[in-house]
């Protein structure tokens, strides 16, 4: 039998290292495809509905469109006053509908928003399927408490785009029950998964007044693990909810704390300039300080024109804080209601005291067409080049 030159001249040494070589090119062929068809696709389902929504300003275009699947939740964040959490979650047909609706408006950007969605698996990742083929960008928030390694890759095989995976802390505290511990072989799985589904893996961290300590922590093990982060200031409700049981205990920043959220900001914002990938602006991180002191100006918020919420009835509404609001902003069966006058003249009153991660963040990169590129740039090459 003739012998390979290769193999006959070549030490075990040497031709384990052309094996390597050429493991370590395919899989650099391999990432370079999934910052390419990422990039494609942020550029498809943000930039191209943006511009065109901007063409047609008249008519009602949002770009990005959060989806109440489920109020419902397998725990208890004492920050979080999401009402009705009993009741059933969102009829199939209901968010199919939505999803045409949606289509229909030349939105392509479909956020699922809870409760945790992850309650019902089955109905994520049909809707997902169904949305994804009809070319969405399909955002998943998720505590991640419910996923494990089947779902990671149903979820991925039908088309998520991006996984947004939210903990406040690396161990358990009182009134804090998503920590990273609790999620990490499920996390590490989720990570390592990435380039075979072309997902983008995020984690969300909520600052309150007994995490602090720990959003350092949290922001060095993403940037180990690759992934980018993103950063919400716990914001108590502005409408009072006489059901929600932790209005004295859910972790609201006293003024004990300011200093140190002061420093962790700070520490944020340096990170963001050295290329840590982060969802939010510089602008968004400096606000925060502003914010808590009370002392935050009004801002051009753009939600119910740039973005909305579909609550579980098929009903519309501008944004998360406003979500128990009577007032009837339209619904997917007879098109919206927004009122732009009225609208601005509300938020002249509620942007002193919301900010709003996704809100604050359209607002900034819809602000220029440099912004706008920095946007798309996060969602393919973050990870690569580091864009703040
Ligand atoms: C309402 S949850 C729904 C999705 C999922 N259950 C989760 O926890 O991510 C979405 C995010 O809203 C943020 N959030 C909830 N209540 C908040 C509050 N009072 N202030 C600031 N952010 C809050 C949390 O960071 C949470 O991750
Ligand atoms: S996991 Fe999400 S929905 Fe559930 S209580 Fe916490 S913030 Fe609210
Ligand atoms: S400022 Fe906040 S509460 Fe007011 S409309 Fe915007 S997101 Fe909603």
């Amino acid at each position: 039998m003739a012998t390979h030159p290769e193999s006959f001249h070549s030490t075990p040494g040497a031709r384990f290292n052309r094996i390597d070589k050429r493991v370590r090119s395919r899989e650099k062929t391999h990432k370079n495809r999934y910052y390419v068809n990422n990039f494609a696709r942020a550029y498809r389902s943000w930039l191209v509905p943006y511009i065109k929504s901007r063409l047609q300003s008249e008519s009602f275009r949002p770009v990005l469109s959060f989806l109440y699947t489920d109020l419902r939740c397998n725990v208890d964040c004492h920050y979080c006053y999401i009402q009705d959490k009993t009741i059933l979650g969102m009829d199939m047909q209901v968010a199919k509908d939505a999803v045409d609706w949606l289509h229909s408006v030349g939105c392509r950007v479909l956020a699922y928003m809870g409760g945790e969605p992850l309650v019902r698996k089955s109905f994520i990742i049909e809707l997902t399927r169904y949305a994804a083929e009809k070319g969405f960008f399909v955002y998943l928030p998720t505590n991640g408490i419910l996923m494990d390694k089947e779902f990671i890759d149903e979820i991925g095989r039908a088309g998520v785009s991006t996984i947004n995976l939210a903990v406040d802390a690396v161990e358990q505290h009182e009134g804090l029950p998503k920590y990273f511990n609790r999620i990490k072989s499920q996390f590490e799985y989720l990570v390592q998964q990435e380039h075979q589904y072309g997902y983008i893996t995020f984690l969300n961290i909520n600052i309150t007044d007994n995490n602090i300590d720990e959003v350092r922590e949290l922001t060095e093990i993403a940037h180990e693990y690759g992934i980018a982060t993103d950063y919400h200031i716990n914001e108590p409700p502005l409408i009072k909810y006489d059901s929600y049981e932790h209005e004295e205990d859910g972790g609201w920043i006293s003024e004990k704390r300011f200093q140190q959220v002061d420093e962790i900001v700070d520490w944020l914002m340096d990170k963001n300039r050295d290329g840590y990938p982060m969802v939010n602006s510089l602008e968004h991180l400096r606000a925060m300080k502003s914010f808590i002191r009370h002392e935050q100006h009004p801002w051009p918020c753009r939600a119910g024109e740039l973005s909305m919420i579909i609550r579980l009835d098929g009903s519309f509404a501008p944004c998360f804080e406003l979500y128990n609001e009577n007032e009837d902003w339209g619904n997917i069966y007879d098109g919206p209601k927004f009122d732009r006058i009225k609208l601005a003249a509300r938020k002249r009153i509620c942007s002193p005291h919301c900010l709003s991660t996704c809100n604050f963040q359209v607002t900034h990169y819809t602000s220029s067409g440099l912004h706008w590129l920095q946007w798309i740039a996060k969602h393919a090459y973050a990870n690569m080049f580091g864009v703040s």
